[in-house]
């Protein structure tokens, strides 16, 4: 298909039936193609001269949480496939003071054609994308981090000849882990988590989870031990020990002695292992300099694959028929 015809598409558009992504596993077995639409478009340099899917869109952004690679993220591949991003700082709004998240959701859906949320708990996203008749996308929640993890997969895609074991993370049992165990659950990944005891993950995402991996094969394996999970590892993922929302539990941070990613723990894991990080990092705590500066990082292909991977999200809830367009054009 010649690519102006990809405008043609954008008459297509069907919106009777909006779908969201609050979680990884919203996108079940479609995760494996919008990787791969992520990493043809990445590597697409003409695509996106005359491939506008989002022209006369708008994507309204909600942040209740401070946020680099999100945020400049969201914005510039929304611009980049011919929307309008627009960002809104939740101080600066009603929401939360004097209106309801379940008016906003109404107002907003009269404005926007996407809304993405940063938020605190899990239960306002939900709340949002309930009352809302446009797409709404987690940026983040205490409880999911979806936008990270498909970024993850595609990382790891990419470089899938030079993985040589499971992926192993280290840390609290937080959102991007959550996000992280589902997403290997969906494309057949073997995983095995280290936490110290009381900071394990959810164990409702969890069940979900294993209930995946029993049609993938995926293998899930959570332990309290660094060591145990990286010997061996083909990927080793670390995140902060302390997330946004949990500054006062200040102990929290004694309970991680020894699970730092340092020479000596990776020294366990398969040589060409891939260190990862959902950024930001607190280099001195959760991993030292040497491993996140070594030849085995590829944090800041993760952070730019935040792009990609959402420019394929947002296409699809958006346009799916330009997805798809797209796609066919393989
Ligand atoms: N990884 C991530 O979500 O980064 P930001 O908090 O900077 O958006
Ligand atoms: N677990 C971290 C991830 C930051 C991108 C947090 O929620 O703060």
């Amino acid at each position: 298909m010649p690519r102006m015809d990809l405008q043609e598409t954008l008459s297509m558009k069907d919106n009777e039936v909006k779908s969201d992504l609050l979680a990884i596993d919203d996108l079940s077995e479609r995760l494996s193609e919008i990787i791969d639409w992520a990493i043809r478009i990445k590597n697409d340099e003409e695509a996106l001269f005359d491939f506008k899917p989002l022209d006369g869109m708008s994507v309204g952004s909600i942040y209740e949480k401070p946020s680099t690679r999100t945020r400049v993220s969201f914005e510039v591949g929304v611009n980049r496939l011919g929307g309008q991003p627009i960002t809104l700082l939740a101080g600066d709004m009603q929401l939360g003071k004097s209106e309801t998240i379940a008016d906003t959701a109404a107002v907003l859906s009269r404005y926007m054609d996407c809304i993405t949320y940063r938020c605190f708990g899990h239960d306002d996203v939900m709340e949002l994308a309930k009352h809302s008749t446009v797409p709404v996308i987690n940026a983040l929640s205490d409880l999911h981090h979806p936008c990270q993890a498909a970024a993850d997969m595609m990382t790891i895609v990419e470089n899938l000849d030079r993985v040589n074991g499971h992926v192993a993370w280290v840390g609290d049992g937080n959102n991007v882990l959550h996000d992280l165990v589902l997403g290997c659950s969906i494309l057949g990944l073997d995983i095995k988590y280290a936490t110290p005891e009381g900071f394990e993950p959810d164990e409702e995402v969890i069940a979900r989870a294993l209930k995946i991996a029993e049609e993938s094969g995926s293998k899930i394996f959570g332990c309290n031990s660094p060591e145990e999970a990286v010997t061996d590892a083909g990927v080793i993922y670390a995140d902060v020990f302390v997330s946004m929302g949990e500054e006062s539990m200040d102990r929290k941070m004694g309970s991680f002695d020894g699970f730092q990613i340092n020479e000596n723990l990776v020294s366990n894991a398969d040589e060409d292992y891939l260190f990862m990080h959902c950024l930001p990092a607190h280099r001195g705590e959760e991993v030292t300099d040497e491993v996140i500066d070594s030849r085995n990082s590829v944090v800041f292909d993760q952070a730019e694959n935040r792009m990609w991977a959402q420019m394929s999200v947002l296409t699809l809830l958006c346009n799916e028929a330009a997805w798809q367009a797209y796609w066919d054009l393989r």
